[in-house]
C-alpha cells in the first residue's frame, strides 16, 4: 500500500514505519489518521502470518509528533456533534489498532512527543528517546483536553503523573518520561537507532507467537483481582507449553542450540 503521510520499509522481519509530515512536525490530522489505522490492519495481519515481528515508529526531521493537528481541529467547530464524534471515534480506534498489534513496536523519540503524539508513544510496547526530547500531555494549554489518549496514557504514566501533567499540560524532559514510564531507554541522539536495533534483535529473539500471547496477556491480568487472572494466566502457560513453538524453545534450550525461529544474525 502506498500513503501520501506515511512512509513504511520492510527490513526481513522488521516494518519501519515513519510519520511524514515534518514541516507540521509530524502533526496528524484526519487523513494521517485513516492512513496510520489502514497501515496498523495491514500490520496486523502480517503479524498474524508472522511476515512482521517487530515494529518501529518513527518521526521524520526535527521532531517525533506534535500531537493533532491544531489547524484541523480548530477547523471541527463547522462540524456537527455527530461529525465530531465520528472523527474522535476514528482518532480513538486509530490508537487502539497500533496498541493491539500483536507483536513488539517500538517508538524512535527524537525533539519532541506532544499530546497525541505523547499518545503515540504511550502505545508502543517499547520507547527509545534522545536525551533532549521533549514530552507533554499538551491538551489543556489548547482548552482542549488529553481524552482520546488517556486510556493508553494511563496505563502507561498511572493516575499520580496523570494529574500534574494532563492538569497543567507542561511540557518535560526524557528523563521525567523514563522515571514516570513512558520511556524506556534514554540515548544521545546519534545512538538512538543502535539503542532501537539493540532492542528488535531481542525481539526477534524471542519466539514470535510467545510475544504475541504475553502482548495479549498484559491488559487481560491487570487490574483483575488474583482469584481471577490465576484462571487466566494457567491457561495462557497451558497453551504455550504444548504449543509447537513451546516445545521448540524448551528443546533449544535443553539441547544447547537456538530455537528454530532465530534466523542467522537475529541473535541478541
Ligand atoms: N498542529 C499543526 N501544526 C503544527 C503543530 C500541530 N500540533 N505543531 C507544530 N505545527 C506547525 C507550526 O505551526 C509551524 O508551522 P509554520 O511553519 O507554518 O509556522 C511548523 O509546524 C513548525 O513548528 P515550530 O513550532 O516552528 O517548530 P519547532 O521545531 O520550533 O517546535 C514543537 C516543534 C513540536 C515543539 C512545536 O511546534 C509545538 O510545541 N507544537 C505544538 C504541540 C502541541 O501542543 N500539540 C498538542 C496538540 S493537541
Amino acid at each position: 500500500m502506498t500513503y501520501t503521510y506515511l512512509t513504511s520499509t520492510r527490513d526481513g522481519a522488521v516494518e519501519r514505519l515513519t510519520l511524514n509530515r515534518p514541516d507540521v512536525r509530524n502533526a496528524f490530522n484526519e487523513h494521517v489518521i485513516a492512513e496510520l489505522t489502514d497501515w496498523a490492519e495491514e500490520t496486523r495481519a502480517a503479524a498474524a502470518r508472522h511476515d512482521i515481528r517487530a515494529v518501529v515508529i518513527a518521526g521524520a526531521g526535527k521532531v517525533f509528533c506534535a500531537g493533532a493537528d491544531v489547524t484541523w481541529m480548530s477547523k471541527t467547530v463547522h462540524y456537527t456533534e455527530e461529525e465530531n464524534l465520528r472523527d474522535a471515534m476514528a482518532m480513538s480506534r486509530m490508537f487502539a489498532a497500533i496498541n493491539e498489534l500483536p507483536v513488539a513496536v517500538i517508538g524512535r523519540i527524537q525533539g519532541a512527543a506532544l499530546g497525541g503524539g505523547a499518545g503515540l508513544a504511550a502505545v508502543c510496547d517499547i520507547v527509545v528517546a534522545d536525551e533532549a526530547a521533549l514530552f507533554g500531555f499538551t491538551e489543556t494549554k489548547l482548552g482542549i483536553l488529553p481524552a482520546v489518549i488517556s486510556p493508553f496514557a494511563l496505563a502507561k504514566i498511572g493516575q499520580a503523573a496523570a494529574r500534574e501533567l494532563f492538569l497543567t499540560g507542561a511540557r518535560f524532559s526524557a528523563a521525567r518520561a523514563k522515571e514516570i514510564g513512558l520511556v524506556h531507554e534514554i540515548t544521545a541522539g546519534a545512538d538512538l537507532d543502535a539503542a532501537i536495533d539493540r532492542f528488535v534483535r531481542e525481539v526477534l529473539s524471542a519466539g514470535p507467537e510467545a510475544v504475541a500471547a504475553a502482548k495479549a496477556l498484559i491488559p487481560n491480568v491487570w487490574g483483575r483481582p488474583i482469584a481471577e487472572a490465576m484462571p487466566i494466566t494457567a491457561a495462557a502457560i497451558a497453551a504455550r507449553r504444548v504449543s509447537a513453538e513451546g516445545q521448540e524453545g524448551l528443546r533449544a534450550f535443553l539441547e544447547k542450540r537456538k530455537p528454530a525461529w532465530i534466523k542467522h544474525g537475529e541473535t541478541a
